[in-house]
């Protein structure tokens, strides 16, 4: 009887010393603390909310920022120490009129800040099904009109959504995540991230359109002190395995003139997806246009945390369009999600994965093992053939 429970007990112990080591093989120990307030020291609920999340790293700090007043917006301040703090001087901020409404102390630990404004949300009739984003525009939905909700926060997620009287009863929503370790989104593209990006995901759901041949496209604006945003990448991505037929990742960059030392990021998979659990055919490939300069001030106007933190914001903006020419119309499902990372330091970039690797090793292998055995085959059958006949002479 005894025997039988130490058995027992020795196999749980195997288990238990089992899983801790394969954790510690496979997971990752935590390379950022993240601590997240709401509307921080505010007296009573500000006209839209204020997010604050500190992701403390070892001697460095990431303040993200997520607002919905006017504008959303999403800021990222890297500061080099560890107790670095956000100040809010609320009056100031809910008035929208003068910068410093929001600090960032001490100010000369301040390394680098960016931030992304969705700005507007535009649609257009796509008669001849040219996915043509520049002709037959409807007049655009300006996001800071919208009635938005308070920030609903779950772990390490906070969900806004908002709505027009001219949207009705459809939404648009944006999920910023956050990110103690790396690691990959649940769902399609999955992109890759790390403890110094969020991601944000970001769908429309049943805003009716103003045409049956409707398609969207949403205008981003970035906003840095210095250095805004200023240049697009595409490179080719490799790896199928997690976002299934697209091979491109687009990054959106912050870089100086020598180009090697990138500061901050916005990356995303050329894809949106017209339906909330999407199967292959619900790939919506999208483009974007090229960044141009924007004026800093109208920036500050339509978001309030720019307003309150920048003194003299420079701005950039381009266009993310979704869907192109011969694919369905919005109107097939009134359903479009799109997700982006927004980072500081370099991009994550794929490498191969695990799956990706065993499969070139056995789609390689086996050819260069067949190679290798036909190889000897041949060569022994040419010494037993060279043997066979004597050279005549
Ligand atoms: C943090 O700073 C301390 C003292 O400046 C240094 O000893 C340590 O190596 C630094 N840690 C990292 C991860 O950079
Ligand atoms: C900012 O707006 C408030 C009221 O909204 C007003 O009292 C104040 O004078 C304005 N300040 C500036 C600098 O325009
Ligand atoms: C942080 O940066 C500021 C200015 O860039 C510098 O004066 C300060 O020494 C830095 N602190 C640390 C701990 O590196
Ligand atoms: C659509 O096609 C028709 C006929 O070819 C043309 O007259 C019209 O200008 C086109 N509209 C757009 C928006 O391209
Ligand atoms: C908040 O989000 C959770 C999950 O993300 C959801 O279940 C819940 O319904 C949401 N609450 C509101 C008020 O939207
Ligand atoms: C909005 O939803 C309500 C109930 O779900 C429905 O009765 C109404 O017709 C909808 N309005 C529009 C404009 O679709
Ligand atoms: C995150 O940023 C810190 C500070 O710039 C850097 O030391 C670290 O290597 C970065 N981590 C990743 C995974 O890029
Ligand atoms: C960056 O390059 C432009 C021209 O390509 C030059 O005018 C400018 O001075 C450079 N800036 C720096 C900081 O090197
Ligand atoms: C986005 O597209 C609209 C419509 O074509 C255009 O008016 C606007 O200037 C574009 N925005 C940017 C930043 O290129
Ligand atoms: C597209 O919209 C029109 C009305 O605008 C509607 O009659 C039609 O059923 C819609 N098509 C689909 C596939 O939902």
């Amino acid at each position: 009887m005894a025997a039988v429970e130490t058995e027992r007990i020795g196999r749980v112990c195997a288990a238990i010393c089992l899983l801790s080591v394969c954790s510690l093989c496979t997971g990752h120990t935590r390379d950022r603390q993240v601590l997240i307030e709401l509307n921080p020291g505010s007296p009573s609920p500000p006209p839209g909310d204020l997010l604050h999340a500190r992701a403390v790293g070892d001697n460095d700090t990431l303040h993200f920022l997520f607002c919905s007043q006017g504008a959303p917006t999403l800021l990222l301040v890297h500061t080099n120490t560890s107790f670095s703090t956000v100040k809010v001087n609320w009056a100031q901020f809910n008035d929208r009129n003068h910068s410093g409404g929001l600090t960032v102390e001490p100010e000369s630990s301040v390394l680098y800040s960016t931030a992304v404004v969705f700005n507007r949300l535009l649609e257009y009739d796509d008669i001849n099904d040219t996915a043509d984003p520049t002709s037959d525009l409807f007049p655009p939905y300006d996001l800071q009109d919208f009635r938005w909700s308070r920030l609903n926060l779950s772990g390490l997620t906070a969900l806004l959504c908002g709505n027009t009287a001219a949207s009705s009863n459809g939404s648009l929503c944006l999920q910023l995540s956050l990110f103690e370790t790396e690691g990959r989104g649940q769902h399609w593209p999955r992109l890759l991230h790390t403890a110094n990006s969020s991601q944000l995901r970001v769908w429309l759901d049943g805003v009716l359109p103003r045409a049956t041949r409707s398609r969207f496209l949403l205008e981003l604006q970035s906003v840095g002190g210095a250095s805004p945003l200023n240049r697009v990448e595409v490179h080719r991505s490799i790896d199928d395995e997690f976002t299934p037929s697209i091979f491109k990742v687009s990054q959106w960059i912050s870089a100086l003139n020598d180009s090697s030392d990138v500061l901050g990021f916005v990356q995303w998979k050329p894809v949106a997806y017209r339906q909330a659990d999407p199967a292959l055919e619900d790939a919506a490939p999208c483009r974007h246009s090229e960044p141009r300069p924007q004026s800093g001030e109208a920036v500050a106007a339509v978001s309030g945390l720019i307003r309150a933190f920048y003194k003299e914001p420079e701005a950039t903006g381009l266009n993310v369009s979704f869907g192109l020419a011969g694919e369905p119309f919005y109107n097939s499902t009134k359903f479009l999600s799109w997700t982006l990372l927004v980072g500081v330091g370099s991009p994550p970039v794929d490498s191969f994965s695990p799956l990706v690797i065993g499969m070139m090793a056995v789609g390689l292998g086996t050819p260069m093992i067949l190679l290798l055995l036909g190889g000897i085959c041949v060569c022994t059958r040419k010494r037993a053939v060279a043997t066979a006949y004597e050279p005549i002479n």
